[in-house]
């Protein structure tokens, strides 16, 4: 029998769709929403495990992940109580130009990520409708991405995400295993304090 190889799956990046005036305008609507809604720390479901990077998010609704309720998304933050702050208009701006899909997102996940920070391989499937992309904008310190296929076994590629680089994960790959094997220290010198913040913009509800 002739079993075909798995493939890394399709997914779209645009190297330096922000320039640097753009990049330091993000950040610094980024810390005004980091200001109204404060990092946290999520932890892993069931298992409680925190994860290495902190967490906030903009937009409508926010993405999180505790113990007790596991990973979904919510319209407050879970310390303050607070709903999230609205997105940054450059951000929606980027999923107008990028995302090629009419309906607007409704979350935007920020992830904070210091000089040891990670992320594991996983899919992004909390949402309800898999025909809108993700999009990502990374900021500050160069990660090393990784993005597989549909299985957690099959092969990777890896694309250095610098400041100002957008990445798409539609179609096929937009339930592909992905995530962030390191972030490379001292390689921006955009956010003050180093390291990287990335964003990730996503459709939650159905696309009429
Ligand atoms: C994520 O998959 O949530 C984060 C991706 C990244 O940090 O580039
Ligand atoms: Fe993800």
């Amino acid at each position: 029998m002739h079993v075909p190889e798995a493939k890394p799956l399709t997914f779209r990046h645009i190297p330096e769709a922000l320039d640097g005036r753009a990049q330091a305008g993000l950040a610094e609507a980024v810390a005004a929403v980091l200001a109204e809604a404060p990092p946290f720390r999520p932890t892993m479901p069931r298992t409680g495990t925190p994860f290495s990077v902190n967490m906030s998010n903009c937009g409508p609704l926010g993405w999180v992940s505790d113990k007790a309720g596991g990973y979904r998304y919510q319209a407050t933050h879970p310390v303050t109580g607070r709903p999230w702050p609205p997105m940054p208009e450059l951000l929606v701006d980027m999923w107008r130009a990028h995302a090629r899909c009419s309906a607007l997102p409704e979350a935007c996940l920020i992830n904070l990520y210091d000089a040891r920070a990670k992320m594991g391989a996983h899919q992004d499937r909390d949402e309800a409708d898999f025909s809108a992309p993700v999009l990502s904008v990374s900021l500050g310190d160069d990660a090393v991405f990784h993005v597989g296929g549909l299985a957690r076994s099959d092969p990777k590629v890896r694309v250095v995400l610098r400041s100002g680089d957008v990445l798409v994960l539609e179609g096929p790959s937009r339930l592909a295993f992905h995530g962030v094997d390191r972030v490379v220290r001292d390689t921006s010198l955009l956010l003050p304090e180093g390291g990287r913040i990335n964003l990730t913009l996503r459709r939650v509800t159905k696309v009429e």
